[in-house]
């Protein structure tokens, strides 16, 4: 059924124009700035910096290739770029550069991640697998993709041991039991999925420490490394979905 499916979606697809662009709108809904970052390990984006400041309320609407892939976007917080350029200009989510971000995000954050096709599927998700520090959905224009998200605020309940503080004592982040090291050995660990627990069989989510604490909050979002439901969404490349990423829906 799958790979009919996909075959009908390939033959489809050579009769449509390849090469037109997406649109991703992103959206702050949250009541504060915030400053996001933008890494693509495949095709660039054209007319869209890899940051910027967005104040509160306000839609920021670029356009992606069609083949867009290994993309992330996530929120930085409590950002100051005049006296430091680099991961701790932010609170969250830091990245190395400065507003323009010249890689992956340095510090943990909730990531938009999408992969787009110009023929097959495209991908999408929200991922708390390394942290989570602002709510997020990520929704497909057509109605019969699923849509990604983790639309909760986790920080007021997030365990003692995985919270990540600012200067002031608020809890601003939660990060998972993989980053906030709790077993003490990362190389080799059932909550980053490493060393002999590198396989979804060997590194199921009953041994992930406090999956249940995200994954009841955020059942439509990728909560460790190998999470099988929701993780990746996929979407028929052929509807040319464009995705409109929220940041606290
Ligand atoms: C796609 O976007 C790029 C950058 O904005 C633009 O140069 C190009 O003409 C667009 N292509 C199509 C088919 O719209
Ligand atoms: C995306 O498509 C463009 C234009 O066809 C091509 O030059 C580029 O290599 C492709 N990138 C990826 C990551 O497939
Ligand atoms: C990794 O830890 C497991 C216990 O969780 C242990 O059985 C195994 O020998 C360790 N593997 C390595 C390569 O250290
Ligand atoms: C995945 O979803 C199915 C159907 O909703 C459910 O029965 C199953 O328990 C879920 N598995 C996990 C690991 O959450
Ligand atoms: C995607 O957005 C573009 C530009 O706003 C629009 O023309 C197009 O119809 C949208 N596609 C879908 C599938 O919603």
């Amino acid at each position: 059924m799958t790979i009919k499916i996909l075959i009908v979606a390939s033959l489809i697809s050579f009769a449509c124009n390849a090469n037109a662009n997406r649109t991703v709108p992103v959206v702050n809904s949250c009541a504060f700035t915030i400053w996001p970052g933008m890494h693509t390990a495949g095709s660039s984006v054209l007319d869209q910096v890899n940051g910027w400041e967005q104040a509160a309320g306000s839609t920021v609407t670029f356009d992606v290739p069609d083949n867009w892939s290994g993309a992330s976007i996530w929120g930085r917080t409590e950002c100051d770029f005049l006296t430091v350029q680099g991961p701790t200009s932010c609170v969250t989510g830091g990245c190395q550069g400065g507003l323009i971000c010249t890689g992956t995000g340095a510090t943990l954050a909730t990531a938009a991640e999408l992969t787009l096709s110009a023929s097959l599927l495209d991908i999408h998700d929200i991922s708390v697998v390394d942290s989570f520090n602002l709510p997020m959905t990520l929704i497909a224009s057509n109605p019969s993709c699923a849509s990604a998200s983790c639309p909760v605020n986790l920080n007021p309940e997030c365990p003692v041991e995985l919270q990540v503080l600012d200067p002031a004592g608020a809890v601003v982040g939660c990060n998972s039991a993989c980053s906030a090291n709790l077993d003490g050995n990362p190389t080799n660990s059932s909550n980053c999925c490493t060393g002999s627990h590198n396989t979804p069989l060997t590194c199921p989510s009953s041994q992930v420490t406090d999956y249940a604490f995200f994954k009841n909050a955020c059942p439509d979002a990728m909560v460790f490394v190998y999470d099988e439901n929701l993780s990746s969404l996929p979407c028929l490349a052929d509807l040319r979905s464009n995705y409109t990423l929220t940041f606290c829906p």
